[in-house]
């Protein structure tokens, strides 16, 4: 596995993440055994970062997560997991007891990164990082971040978080470079912000085309170890694929170990 290296910490540059662990928008009871094996398989293949959210499941994802992660026996300070506050929860008092329930459901004393998953009309963010910023000064959050912000939104949550902003969150694959047409990407690479890439294998539709599979071969890799390989080949980038079939989850995790040349990396950058 590949670190990022920022400010202390070293951050898989590979997590995994749980959108679709336990259900869809509520939980569906009936996939506890598949949520489960990919937790055990995901844990077991050694991801130690984990990506979650209160909306997801509508918290059962963050149940099943803190249960695979209980039943490993492998010590919390070892992980490195997030979890997000729901766009419709960030007045002061709904952001703590957001919080307060993520805690719970994981059985956890606390967050290593805690997002404002989606911006909300209306929100106010001085009101929404005073709860943020209280939650990190207690020590419940260790990190704050943003998810799905523009260029303005990440600048005005800098001006209120009290501690540096450790990341935006946002979707990122060979085919959608839309953070890096409206300049996020460019701004977090020189701003020390780490770039989580969401959703980098097109939430499993992505399309093969010829060069990517001329790379793989070269490799012995897969396309989508491939595309993984080349998002994390990039400064302040990490990602955070998910998937139930632990087969790609091993390849997910050693498509950290695969490294591309200049030339590859740079003919990739050119087809999006
Ligand atoms: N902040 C946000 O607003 C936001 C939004 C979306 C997602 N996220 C986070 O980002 C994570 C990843 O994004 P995502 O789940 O939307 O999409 P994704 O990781 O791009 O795609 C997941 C899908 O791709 C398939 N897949 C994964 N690895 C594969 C491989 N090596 N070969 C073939 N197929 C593969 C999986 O199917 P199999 O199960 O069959 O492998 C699954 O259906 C989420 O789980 C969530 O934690 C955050």
């Amino acid at each position: 596995m590949k670190y990022e290296s920022i400010r202390n910490l070293k951050i898989p540059r590979i997590g995994f993440g749980t959108w679709k662990i336990g259900g869809g928008s509520s939980p569906d009871l009936k996939m506890d055994s598949v949520s489960m094996a990919a937790l055990r398989s995901a844990l077991e293949t050694g991801y130690t970062h984990f990506d979650t959210a209160e909306m997801y499941a509508d918290g059962h994802s963050e149940e099943l997560l803190g249960r695979a992660i209980r039943e490993s026996n492998i010590p919390r300070e070892s992980l490195f997991i997030t979890s997000k506050v729901t766009p419709s929860h960030l007045k002061y008092d709904a952001v703590l007891s957001s919080c307060e329930n993520s805690l719970r459901r994981l059985q956890m004393g606390y967050l290593d990164l805690y997002l404002i998953h989606w911006p909300s009309v209306g929100m106010k963010l001085e009101e929404t990082f005073c709860a943020l910023n209280k939650l990190a000064r207690e020590g419940k959050v260790r990190h704050l971040g943003v998810s799905n912000f523009n260029l303005k939104l990440l600048k005005e949550s800098q001006a209120h978080s009290e501690t540096p902003i450790l990341t935006n969150q946002v979707p990122y694959s060979l085919s959608d470079r839309s953070y890096v047409k409206n300049g996020v990407l460019d701004y977090c690479q020189r701003n020390d912000i780490l770039f989580t890439a969401y959703s980098p294998v097109d939430e499993g539709r992505m399309r093969s085309n010829s060069a990517l599979e001329s790379i793989a071969k070269a490799h012995q890799a897969t396309v989508h170890q491939i595309a993984l390989a080349w998002i994390i080949s990039q400064p302040r980038v990490i990602t955070i694929p998910m998937s139930a079939n632990p087969v790609h989850i091993a390849e997910n995790f050693n498509a950290a170990d695969i490294e591309l040349t200049g030339g590859e990396i740079e003919q990739l950058s050119k087809a999006g």
